[in-house]
């Protein structure tokens, strides 16, 4: 089959909520020394979703300028991933087909593996493209991250979508072959179907995380990838930014290198801008590491980027990127910053309040409090229908 043509992110923009609770609000509330937030897990503050906000009005908003700059006549597939799903049958992304107004010849998919989802996504939908080369796919990854109040995964929390546009001849980033894959069965983190928030073995988290950094990396080098030296920057999956730190030593480590830390300090500083404010955001959270990456560095063009995407229990996957000529006269920079800048900041309960709701599970009529000021909305909740609205 022909591979002569490139195939990759076209387009990327994100989209967060419409609320953010700072670290130090939380600190003053459970008594934790504000630097094991700052410093010691590397986040700042956590997006939270207002009443009238989910992955599809979060996920909508994030799309909704790439088809308007792009239009959608060339988009046939959608790809959703997610871990905090809202339907255990349709897609999320079939709400968000039809508030962008879609054309009705599309297939439209949700896929699920922790938040390693989205680069499954990413890899299916160039698969897709190389099939036939005139259509686009959009990838979407989006999700709210939830842990139990006063739990040490707290802290880690956040919420976001990004949208890609996956097609040939990406003005951002080409996506290259091979990749290096890693899965072993493993209860780090999971949520079971009856659960709103997310179980968690911290420690044994962490270990399997770096287990798939060495694992994928592995298998990179054993299909024919690049030399760690080649890459200018790595875009790691982001639970809390200090994860990335901790992930590049471990690599260094392996490949037989010192850990200088101004030299993980160049390959990962940039990355994290967005993922140190806003929490993590599962499959979101390493396009949101590219994203700032590319919103920040100097000058990337012709360069190597390289990705660790993981989803705990686990499925990891290393590949590579190339940063193409010009990309930045493409990029949604401003857009991006005033994304994370327009949050209102809540006080402890408000938070504590926004966390505890939960959708009435009755089948009735019941409209959602009007909070958001974002484009899509969760206007309310009929016959166990989630009935959304664009402003
Ligand atoms: N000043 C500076 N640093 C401080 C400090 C202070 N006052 N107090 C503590 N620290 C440091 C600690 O030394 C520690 O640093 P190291 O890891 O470098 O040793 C760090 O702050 C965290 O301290 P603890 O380990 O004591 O914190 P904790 O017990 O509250 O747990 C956590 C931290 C395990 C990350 C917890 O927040 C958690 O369970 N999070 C959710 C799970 C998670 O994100 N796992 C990541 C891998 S799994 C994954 O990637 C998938 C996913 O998205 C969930």
């Amino acid at each position: 089959m022909s591979n002569d043509f490139a195939i990759g992110i076209h387009d990327l923009s994100f989209a967060t909520t419409e609320f953010t609770l700072p670290h130090a609000v939380l600190a003053e509330y459970n008594g934790t020394e504000i630097g094991k937030y700052h410093v010691g897990i590397g986040q700042q503050s956590m997006s939270v979703p207002a009443a009238d906000e989910d992955i599809v009005t979060m996920a909508a908003a994030a799309a909704a300028p790439i088809t308007a700059r792009h239009g959608a006549d060339r988009i046939r597939t959608v790809v959703f991933a997610t871990e905090s799903s809202i339907d255990q049958a349709k897609s999320a992304g079939v709400y968000v087909h039809s508030l962008l107004g879609l054309p009705s010849a599309c297939r439209v998919v949700e896929l699920k593996q922790a938040c390693y989802g989205a680069t499954a996504a990413l890899q299916f939908a160039i698969g897709l493209v190389r099939r036939d080369p005139a259509q686009q796919v959009l990838v979407i990854a989006s999700d709210v991250s939830k842990y139990d109040l006063d739990s040490p995964g707290e802290a880690t929390q956040g919420a976001a979508a990004v949208a890609m546009l996956v097609g040939v001849d990406p003005a951002l980033v080409r996506i290259e072959e091979p990749s290096g894959l890693f899965t072993a069965d493993v209860m780090d983190f999971w949520r079971p179907n009856y659960r709103e928030t997310a179980l968690v073995d911290g420690q044994e988290s962490i270990t399997a995380y770096l287990q798939a950094v060495e694992g994928s990396w592995k298998d990179y080098g054993e299909q024919g990838g690049r030399p760690l030296e080649e890459f200018a920057a790595f875009c790691y999956h982001q639970p809390f930014t200090k994860m990335a730190y901790k992930a590049h030593r471990h690599l260094l480590n392996y490949c037989g290198y010192e850990t200088d830390k101004d030299a993980i300090e160049d390959a990962i500083g940039q990355t994290t801008a967005y993922n140190t404010v806003i929490g993590n955001s599962y499959t979101a959270a390493v396009y949101l590491a590219l994203a700032a990456l590319l919103d920040q560095a100097d000058d990337l063009a012709g360069r190597s980027i390289g990705f660790l995407s993981y989803g705990s229990g686990s499925v990891a996957e290393f590949f590579a990127g190339t940063v193409v000529p010009g990309y930045r006269q493409h990029l949604r920079t401003a857009a991006h910053r005033a994304a994370v800048d327009r949050r209102k900041p809540v006080g402890y309960p408000e938070y504590r309040e926004l966390h505890e709701r939960s959708l009435p599970a009755d089948g009735g009529d019941h409209l959602t409090p009007s909070q958001t000021t974002g484009p899509f909305r969760l206007a309310a909740l009929s016959g166990h229908k989630r009935i959304y609205e664009t402003r």
